[in-house]
């Protein structure tokens, strides 16, 4: 593991009830790197990062910066630069888009931050699609313009550690296309990236480094490119006959 990763996870198990959905895995992000962690349904993965969050009890060691997060409530991961865009996006459907964007920054604007504003220009920037569409009810864009809108409430937040759990769910590959672009933006722009997601392709051609989680257990880590060279991972992930 190295020394100077943002983010590490050790030994961490979580589990519901009597179920243990992950089982003592261990991997790193290093900061301004795309990290991706793949697998199947049910493998752990939405777990893993509500564990990271602090919305799930687990056990073992996460620690950002050096420091141990397992005491600290979710609101503590989140001033300390935590954010997660959730599956299920959680937007405000009868908010606008621009109301959908204040809430992002809802914490910094408690804690006193004056630059929310600046904030919200670099965001619309980035997504002119929302610029366009500020006036209009989450509840009624489209499902790309809805993780646009995620991705950018979760920018307002001025994320260090984003971590996305399947951004490409259910978006056509041109949509997919361009949710991976701008995640590859984000980490050019400084962010660090933990990326979960059940599209392994897409995922390990954005990424730096990957983990492969079955059944809660970390099976395979590496270099993305290696990972996408693995046989193992081609043929269950890629869709490819092993060769
Ligand atoms: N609240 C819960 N109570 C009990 N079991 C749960 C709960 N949430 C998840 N599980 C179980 O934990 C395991 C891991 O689920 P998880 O949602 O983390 O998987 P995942 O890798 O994110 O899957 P997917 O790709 O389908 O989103 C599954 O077997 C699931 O049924
Ligand atoms: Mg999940």
């Amino acid at each position: 593991m190295t020394v100077d990763a943002l983010l590490e996870v050790r030994d961490v198990s979580v589990r519901y009830g009597k179920v243990e959905a992950v089982h003592r895995v261990s991997l790193a992000a290093g900061e301004g790197r795309i990290v991706t962690v793949i697998g199947p349904n049910g493998a752990g993965k939405t777990t893993l990062l509500a564990a990271i969050m602090g919305l799930l009890p687990s056990h073992g060691d996460i620690r950002y910066r050096g420091e141990s997060l397992m005491t600290l409530s979710v609101e503590e991961r989140v001033a300390r630069g935590l954010v997660l865009v959730p599956e299920k996006r959680e937007l405000f459907a009868s908010m606008t888009v621009a109301d959908n964007l204040e809430l992002g920054a809802f914490a910094r604007r408690r804690d006193g931050d004056a630059a929310t504003r600046r904030t919200l220009d670099e965001v619309y920037h980035r997504f002119p699609r929302l610029l366009e569409r500020r006036a209009q009810l989450a509840g009624t864009l489209s499902g790309g313009e809805r993780q646009m809108l995620a991705l950018g409430r979760a920018l307002m937040g001025r994320p260090k550690l984003l971590m996305l759990d399947e951004p490409s769910l259910g978006l056509a590959p041109l949509v997919v296309r361009e949710i991976f672009s701008i995640i590859v933006g984000l980490r050019q722009a400084g962010v660090s990236i933990l990326l979960v997601e059940q599209n392994a392709r897409a995922a390990l051609q954005v990424s730096d480094e990957g983990f492969v989680l079955e059944t809660g257990d970390l099976v395979l880590s590496g270099p993305s490119a290696e990972l996408a060279a693995n046989p193992r991972v081609a043929a269950t992930y890629l869709g490819q006959g092993a060769q």
